[in-house]
């Protein structure tokens, strides 16, 4: 079940905090917000699971706080495995994919929830997808935070949406910018400046 809610709607006088301000630009995404959102799609998921064995493949880097706080609502009895993939460089377009950590768990007869941060051409997630599959799960489920429809370049839809956002440059809670701030506890617009120079 595919599921979306408002990333526009942040309350007013939301503003970015006085240590970020000269690099992020607005906040897309209050704390607040996340934590409703992940509350509410773990029940969706907790619900289509139904207290089956459960393995969550996380793809590193970029979900580390996704994936803290999605679990920890999830009553399932889950195993945690992680994928390293990552675009080759530093830049903002998806580049080169490479395969930095391996699954070690078993996925044979399985349900798989495989949780990513952003979908965004869809090209991480079309190479995880079939490498996956080859392992035999009972099934595969998507979770992704955030969504940009308008940048796909590969046929991958998740089953689990937390946020549709438009084609803008986002960073924090999780996701970064060259390895930079993933530590900002919301969703932020990144000023052009920054990743245009
Ligand atoms: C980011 C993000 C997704 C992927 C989405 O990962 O975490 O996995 O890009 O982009 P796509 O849909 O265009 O493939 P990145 O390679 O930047 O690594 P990271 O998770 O370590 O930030």
């Amino acid at each position: 079940m595919k599921n979306s809610a408002p990333a526009s709607l942040v309350p007013v006088g939301t503003r970015v905090p006085p240590r970020w301000r000269k690099e992020v630009e607005r906040v897309l995404i209050t704390e607040q917000q996340i934590a409703r959102r992940i509350h509410a799609m773990s029940r969706d998921i907790e619900r289509d699971f139904r207290g089956r064995e459960t393995v969550v493949v996380s793809l590193l880097n970029g979900t580390v706080m996704f994936l803290a706080d999605l679990i920890r609502h999830l009553s399932l009895p889950l195993r945690l495995d992680f994928i390293g993939v990552s675009s080759y460089g530093a830049g903002t377009e998806s580049g080169e994919l490479v395969f930095t950590k391996e699954l070690r768990l078993d996925m044979r007869g399985r349900d798989v929830l495989l949780v990513d941060d952003i979908l965004d051409t869809g090209r991480t997630l079309s190479r995880v997808i079939p490498k996956l599959r080859a392992l035999k799960p009972r099934r595969i489920k998507m979770v992704v935070l955030l969504d940009k429809p308008e940048r796909r370049v590969e046929k991958v839809e998740a089953d689990y949406v937390g946020f549709t956002i438009p084609n803008v440059f986002v960073v924090g809670y999780g996701l970064d910018y060259a390895e930079k701030y993933r530590n900002l506890p919301f969703v932020g617009v990144l000023k052009p400046e920054i990743y245009q120079r």
